[in-house]
């Protein structure tokens, strides 16, 4: 069968090697993809919100299953313009609705579902110009740190952090009356911080039935040791250490179960990943936040470990087969570090060749920011490579990584050496 991969990258990278591996799989297309993409896919240039395009490439190379990786498509109603097209409806899509899109699209609708299901969430308000006097007094019986979320999405950059209450009053106002991120921050969620420590939960669902996929943790500050902007992702590690038997019971029971609850609940259709940021507060789970994708760079270490036959996984969503499947995880521990370009998360330079990548062992190489340039790469991202390794346990995985990084090199290439220090 042929295959659309949305998205361009290290996640898609990643999506497109376990598929290639597929005996079902004939050939795969990406939109956009990226320079690794191009090894094992057909790049094809265009937006992965330009839905007609989408169309005509399904229709043209009579693709029978597409992968949305970024989350704009999918809070863009990419699942209901298939379903809801004569030509697209029976098009295998791995993606939840638009409905559901809103878990991850707006702040505020994943914390009244978070309420309404009774899942453990930082308590919250959300303010809009509408109420926006009656902030000052909320913010005023609250513990700093305060944390004022954008409701819509904001590529990652729409959740602020305040120790000074001036500040948090001020930003609040930035937010909503002069739209320091557009219209996704008109309604801003104001929350209680949660001071513990972070790990990526990632579910496979067709709305029904679900999978529990590997856990990771993800780092996403640009500086050692948590500091400094943030980023997609700077690395991650998959198992997590800290998460022992008692403290996944306790988020099966407390969170992954009433979320799938609510999403029957609710009525909304499923056909994808839920992935659940948590948090570990005295070791009870909380929910950070819902995306309705998989994580990026979580992906780069998740996959690795997964031996199911991916194509075959998301074929039997829908069927009593899904039910029926065992998902067949490595017990090997996966570690990536992400290479990325000099000034990044700020401004960086892009076209920097990179070389070094034919010298590597041991490791899985996924491009994200990459573009092929006659026989070699050079850089088109802030996020450049994931360079993954497995090992007996994180450190082991990390030490290649490291290792194998040695050999690779492009102008003004940055990474974190301090992968997973929080949890030696
Ligand atoms: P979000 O986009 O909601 O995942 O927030 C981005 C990041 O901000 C999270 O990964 C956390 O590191 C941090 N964060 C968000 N909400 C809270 C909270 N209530 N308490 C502490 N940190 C938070
Ligand atoms: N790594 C976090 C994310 O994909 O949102």
């Amino acid at each position: 069968m042929n295959i659309l991969v949305i998205g361009s990258g290290g996640r898609e990278h990643a999506i497109i090697k376990s598929i290639s591996k597929s005996k079902k799989c004939s050939k795969i297309y990406a939109l956009p993809g990226n320079g690794g993409t191009e090894l094992l896919a057909d790049n094809i240039e265009g937006d992965v919100n330009d839905f007609e395009l989408i169309k005509k490439i399904t229709l043209k190379h009579k693709v029978s299953l597409v992968f949305v990786g970024p989350e704009d498509p999918i809070v863009n109603g990419i699942y209901d313009f298939f379903k809801s097209n004569i030509e697209l409806k029976d098009v295998n899509i791995i993606a939840p609705s638009k409905q559901a899109g809103l878990l991850e699209g707006s702040k505020d609708f994943a914390k009244d579902f978070m309420e309404k299901y009774n899942i453990p969430t930082a308590k919250h308000k959300t303010f809009s110009v509408e109420n926006i006097n009656q902030a000052d007094s909320f913010l005023e019986s609250m513990n700093p740190p305060y944390v004022l979320k954008a409701d819509g999405l904001a590529a990652g950059k729409g959740v602020l952090i305040l120790k000074d209450i001036d500040e948090a009053k001020l930003e609040l106002r930035n937010m909503i009356i002069d739209k320091k991120f557009g219209d996704s921050s008109t309604k801003v969620v104001i929350e209680e911080f949660l001071d513990g420590i972070e790990l990526s939960c990632f579910i496979l669902t067709d709305g029904e039935n679900y999978k529990v996929l590997p856990f990771a943790k993800d780092y996403k500050k640009i500086g050692e040791g948590d500091t400094g902007l943030n980023t997609g992702g700077m690395g991650a590690i998959s198992p997590v250490p800290f998460l022992d038997d008692d403290f996944l019971s306790k988020i099966q029971n407390k969170i992954i179960k009433p979320t799938i609850s609510g999403i029957i609940k609710e009525n909304m259709k499923y056909n994808g990943f839920v992935f659940i940021g948590l948090i570990k507060v005295d070791d009870e789970p909380y929910v950070i936040e819902y995306n309705v994708r998989m994580g990026d760079p979580e992906t780069e270490v998740v996959l690795p470990r997964l031996k199911n036959d991916l194509v075959e996984l998301f074929y039997s969503m829908g069927t009593p087969k899904f039910s029926d499947i065992k998902l067949n995880i490595s017990d090997n521990h996966a570690a990536t570090v992400i290479l990325v370009s000099g000034g990044y998360p700020e401004s960086y330079e892009k076209g920097k060749t990179i070389n070094g990548l034919n010298n590597l062992s041991q490791v899985s190489v996924f491009h994200a920011g990459t573009k092929k340039k006659n026989d070699s790469f050079v850089t088109s991202g802030g996020r450049v490579l994931a360079i993954t390794s497995m090992g007996k346990n994180f450190e082991l995985a990390l030490e290649n990584s490291y290792d194998q990084i040695k050999n690779i090199k492009f102008d003004g290439m940055n990474y974190r050496k301090d992968i997973g220090f929080d949890l030696l």
